[in-house]
């Protein structure tokens, strides 16, 4: 790409990829067809795709309407092939699907970008809670139960992929389970909206932000049946644009971007001097700077769990604050080592000093230089590219294979916004 081109226009938000994979996974408990609509076309989703084939499980695509139908009316294996767990973290919570469907899952420990420490304690937690016997060596986990029971579970920490393995193998549990401080993230929400929808009995009340409590009443599996459902937009590719809209300047609107998921993300931008106003007539959410004012940083950021800033655009933010005026402390709260970009975006002329595991500060630059750098996860690829929207000259970004994971095709999505970007052959 080569940078310094203002974008203007309009982009429409792509179906999330951390709701669609637990939805995805949870056809495996429902013994009839399923049809997904707007879910994404994302190496990640692909490789969700392969782990439900080899439980049994028959798919059809419908690429042109983006539409998936899952068959899973004969699900007979429990042995997860290794080559698709090891690729991605959010193969685990097949566990819990599988468990509630056939009492048995056998997977090897999972996969997934390199960001820190990522292990699987609470999910294994949650499963024995329920009843489940667990079994692991040096590479894998086996779980079986006769037959799961409700229970009070309380997480220690609020951890997004063990609440929804938890409340996957507690859907079909005899009896009720009473999940507290569970993680409040919309995809633990849309989870169960697409669990009730389909049968299950799940309650979560109006107070889910400030409570963290959810409450499963347990059915039998012959309950559960097929039923259409629409992934809900994904707020982390809105939140990179908006990021990418404030580092390269410009006027960009939002189409299908679920504003009330981005509160923090706007009154973040918001205090670093863009205008962020959602367009209600027209269900648009309208991203501008001005292009006489620089933007600034604000002293300190910290990532948190929802609705706090989400880790997820720690990467994106970092970027943008690159090229902004002032001082920036950036704290990660959520994973241990996330700062994988910083090293890339230092070759581009970035000033950061990394201050420990958790924190770097960054002081922002007149302009970044275009480089090659590359990308070395998923949200940290996102921000290479959104730092070479702003640097001078050319910025290649290489092993996109990363950004391909999460984001259908940003290339395409910063192109019509005005971008001078193209995928190199
Ligand atoms: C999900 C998202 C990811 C997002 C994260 C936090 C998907 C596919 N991925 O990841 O994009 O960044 O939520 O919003 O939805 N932890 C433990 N033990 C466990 C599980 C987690 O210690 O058993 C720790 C992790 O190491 C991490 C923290 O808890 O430090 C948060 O992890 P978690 O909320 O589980 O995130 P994921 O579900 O992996």
């Amino acid at each position: 790409m080569e940078g310094g081109k203002r974008l203007t226009g309009t982009v429409r938000i792509q179906g999330s990829k951390n709701a669609a994979l637990p939805v995805l996974a949870a056809s495996v408990l429902i013994p009839d067809t399923c049809v997904f609509q707007n879910v994404p076309y994302i190496t990640d989703i692909g490789c969700m795709e392969n782990l439900l084939r080899s439980t049994g499980a028959v798919l059809e695509k419908r690429e042109a309407v983006m539409e998936l139908c899952i068959d899973a009316r004969n699900i007979r294996e429990y042995r997860l092939p290794a080559r698709y767990v090891s690729a991605m973290r959010s193969s685990v919570v097949l566990m819990g699907a599988l468990l509630g469907r056939i009492g048995e899952a056998l997977v090897d420990y999972p996969g997934g970008c390199v960001i820190g420490k990522r292990p699987i304690d609470l999910h294994l937690f949650g499963l024995e809670k329920l009843g489940a016997q667990i079994w692991t060596d040096k590479n894998r986990i086996h779980a079986y139960a006769d037959e799961l029971r409700g229970a009070l579970i309380r997480f220690p920490f609020p951890s997004v992929g063990a609440t929804q393995n938890t409340i996957l193998a507690a859907v079909t549990a005899r009896g009720t389970t009473v999940i507290q401080n569970a993680a409040r993230e919309p995809e633990v929400t849309a989870l169960c909206e697409f669990l009730n929808k389909a049968g299950a009995d799940i309650v979560i009340g109006h107070d889910f932000i400030a409570t963290g409590r959810i409450v499963i009443h347990g059915v039998d599996v012959s309950c559960l049946h097929g039923v259409t459902y629409t992934v809900i937009p994904d707020r982390i590719v809105a939140g990179t644009y908006m990021f990418a809209a404030l580092c390269a300047g410009g006027s960009v609107a939002l189409e299908n971007a679920p504003v009330s998921q981005l509160r923090s993300v706007c009154d973040l931008l918001r205090r670093m001097g863009g205008n962020v106003v959602f367009d209600e007539e027209h269900d648009r959410l309208l991203v501008d700077t001005d292009e006489k004012r620089r933007i600034k940083n604000i002293p300190f950021v910290e990532t948190g769990v929802y609705p706090e800033f989400p880790t997820d655009l720690q990467s994106p933010l970092l970027a943008c604050a690159c090229v902004s005026g002032g001082e920036l402390v950036l704290k990660e709260r959520i994973f241990s080592s996330r700062f994988k970009v910083v090293e890339e975006l230092v070759r581009m002329g970035a000033d950061i000093a990394v201050l420990d595991d958790e924190s770097v500060r960054v002081r922002g630059v007149e302009k970044l230089e275009g480089r090659t750098v590359i990308a070395r996860e998923l949200r940290g690829g996102a921000a290479l590219v959104i730092a070479g929207l702003a640097a001078k000259g050319i910025t290649t970004v290489a092993d996109i294979r990363y950004i391909r994971r999460g984001y259908q095709d940003i290339v395409g999505d910063l192109k019509g916004l005005g971008a001078r970007i193209s995928y190199v052959d």
